[in-house]
């Protein structure tokens, strides 16, 4: 192995070990999806698909590719999977390619109320430079607000609208979004990125019989490799027979060259992994630990937006405490503890300095943790934020974005010498070794 990059390899190994993982989109996969990962397909050509190849030599290759396929049809009941999209992003640009003209009109979750930068954010994305994006939003509560979604879907006619997000925590109606899109002749498309473990183990309703097409990505909730699937529903078929054959098209040629298939391998194996009884236990631990965290949080005094979660995910507004959401995620950090900043719906600060943290218990719950072991992580995060607050300045608003780039340079510096901080780290780190992972890896 390369001496450097292995030394690299083994520091992040220590770390992902040593510290608390609360970023709700990461997790930790199995041994079995890692050496899939690692395996010869890495050197393999497969432009196309499945006995429709334009190279040689793709025997096993349409073998693993075929399982993939077969796999996701069956977790997620639809007659079609492509598994061929390098992530989420590419597969949401694949599905707008496929369906829409650029200029047409597209509705989704803004990114301030939950939504992902590929459902339509205005001009800094494709999607919303391309296309005319309207964008829905939450209730001043955190909830969707359904209604003002169906008078904006009356009103701007889109030809998509995109359900799902990256930040909301609460239960998404796929049913009535679904109504909604055929009230105004449009196409469907969720978005489960985030919630598809819990979709497999429906802890959360299945978009199947309401969207007309689904995307996810495999390395969430659903434990795999870096990738995504493109679904299409029975729903979407009826609608439009070509639609699975777009897809396919949009990826390849539309925006993909030829697959990675070892990552296909490795979700090949997650989605068998996903199939076991054992997930489904995981999953419903996963709801059962955001919900414990929500509960210590909100009795700290701590605002969740919505007042709670249905998922895995949580967003707290932590301006209260006199600090944005980049101090805190920095302040965590040297205390050992791994969250995003997160823009909070309404949020007057910025996305860069933003005024929230986002939590979830995906990958904490895969370590083996469980409620009483969310009380402690709670509490740490808590003592932490606290800590910080009390003895270093954290008020960084000289002007309207916050940004006061010299007081936070000072700032990151402190953290940096911190006593107490390096303390609580070393805490956590004894603590985190008590729930192993990859313990036969060095
Ligand atoms: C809802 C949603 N869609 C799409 C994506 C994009 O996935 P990727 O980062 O793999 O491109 C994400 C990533 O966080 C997401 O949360």
């Amino acid at each position: 192995m390369d001496k450097n990059v292995n030394r690299i390899i083994k520091m992040e190994t220590r770390r992902q070990r040593a510290e608390l993982q609360l970023i709700p989109s990461e997790n930790y996969v199995s041994k079995n999806v890692l050496r899939a990962l690692g395996s010869v397909f890495t050197n393999k050509y497969a432009e196309g698909y499945p006995e429709k190849r334009y190279y040689q030599g793709n025997k096993y290759a349409d073998q693993i590719e075929k399982l993939a396929i077969q796999r996701a049809k069956i977790l997620f009941d639809t007659p079609f999977a492509n598994v061929q999209a390098n992530s989420g992003s590419p597969a949401n640009l694949a599905v707008l390619f496929a369906l829409l003209d650029v200029g047409d009109t597209i509705m989704g979750m803004s990114l301030s109320s939950g939504g992902h930068l590929t459902h339509g954010h205005p001009k800094v994305t494709l999607s919303g430079k391309f296309f005319n994006s309207i964008q829905y939003g939450v209730s001043p509560e955190g909830f969707i607000d359904y209604k003002v979604m169906r008078e904006m879907a009356h009103q701007h006619k889109p030809k998509l609208i995109i359900s799902g997000g990256s930040a909301y925590s609460r239960t998404i109606d796929f049913k009535l979004i679904g109504e909604i899109a055929k009230e105004v002749g449009a196409y469907h498309m969720a978005d489960i990125s985030h919630i598809a473990g819990l979709v497999v183990a429906k802890t959360h309703p299945s978009p199947t019989p309401f969207a007309d097409i689904i995307t996810t990505t495999t390395h969430k909730t659903l434990r795999g490799p870096r990738g995504a699937l493109i679904l299409t529903t029975d729903a979407g078929t009826n609608k439009d027979p070509e639609l699975a054959s777009k897809i396919d098209k949009a990826i390849i040629p539309g925006t993909q060259g030829g697959p990675h298939l070892n990552n296909i391998a490795g979700i090949a194996v997650a989605l068998g992994e996903a199939q076991s009884p054992q997930f489904t236990e995981y999953i419903n631990q996963v709801v059962l630990n955001s919900k414990a965290l929500c509960n210590v949080f909100i009795k700290k005094g701590y605002t969740i937006i919505s007042g709670g979660t249905d998922t895995h995910l949580l967003l707290l507004d932590v301006s209260a405490k006199n600090i944005d959401g980049w101090a805190a995620a920095w302040a965590l950090e040297y205390a050992g503890v791994i969250v995003n900043r997160n823009i909070i719906p309404f949020d007057t600060k910025t996305p860069f300095y933003p005024s929230g943290i986002r939590l979830g218990s995906p990958a904490l719950t895969s370590r083996g943790m469980k409620e009483e072991q969310m009380e402690y992580v709670a509490t740490i995060i808590d003592k932490t934020l606290n800590y910080t607050v009390r003895s270093m300045d954290t008020n960084f608003s000289n002007n309207s974005k916050g940004e006061n780039k010299e007081k936070r340079a000072v700032f990151l510096k402190k953290l940096k010498t911190d006593t107490y901080l390096k303390e609580i780290k070393k805490e956590v780190a004894d603590f985190a070794s008590r729930f192993p992972i990859y313990p036969t890896i060095e």
